[in-house]
């Protein structure tokens, strides 16, 4: 019987290098022989798909205006559950370890502030699985903003200064509240060079083997 995949998961403000950081990680694995699937919420499923829409602000509410925040926490706790039964999990238990760029953890920190309710927030997120190591890319709101303009993408719903930098100190509250529940979270200086980043994360998932 071939053993389970890992189930590891990069987080941070827009602008820590998730994307980046998590396409590297696959890169590595692979290059190590492992079957690494890479991928992201919100995810290419049909709830993902909707989300995406909603990020870009190409669709409203039912009401013409902006989505209603708690109806949203709950199309980002349903896409989870989605992606994890289409994707992650099947991948998983074929051996492949999974890489997820953004899960529970940004719901924690995005929309506990967008409803102004943690506690619902992790209600509805219960059941999704624990990862098997989340990694915290820890940047700080003002050097991600100077990368997202230089990304030069037009800026989505949450991708607003204030906000984010409201954001980084929901990130640093949601941590501390997964860890109490036990879950396994690194956290990594996102500010270093990208190649230095991405050999720390490397070293994270390599010692979570030897567990
Ligand atoms: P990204 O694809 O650039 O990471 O953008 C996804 C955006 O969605 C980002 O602003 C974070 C936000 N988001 C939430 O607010 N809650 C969530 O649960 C997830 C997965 C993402």
């Amino acid at each position: 019987m071939s053993r389970a995949g890992r189930f590891i998961v990069l987080e941070g403000l827009d602008g820590a290098g998730t994307t980046t950081q998590s396409r590297l990680l696959g890169e590595r694995l692979r290059g190590l022989g492992r079957r690494a699937h890479v991928t992201a919420e919100p995810s290419g499923g049909p709830v993902g798909a909707l989300l995406r829409q909603v990020l870009q602000q190409r669709i409203n509410g039912g009401g013409g205006g902006g989505f209603d925040p708690s109806a949203l926490a709950l199309l980002f706790a349903a896409d989870r559950l989605d992606h994890l039964s289409a994707e992650v999990l099947p991948r998983l238990a074929a051996g492949e370890d999974v890489i997820s760029d953004r899960y529970t953890l940004s719901s924690l920190a995005y929309q506990s502030l967008t409803t102004g309710d943690a506690r619902w927030v992790a209600e509805v997120n219960g059941l999704a699985r624990a990862p098997d190591l989340t990694i915290f890319l820890r940047v700080r709101a003002r050097l991600a903003l100077v990368r997202r303009r230089g990304a030069g993408t037009t800026p989505e719903l949450y991708e607003v200064d204030a906000f984010q930098r409201r954001v980084a100190r929901s990130y640093e509250r949601a941590l501390v509240s997964l860890r109490a529940s036990g879950q396994r979270i690194a956290v990594l200086d996102g500010e270093q060079p990208v190649a230095q980043v991405a050999d720390a994360v490397a070293a994270l998932v390599a010692a979570l083997r030897r567990r």
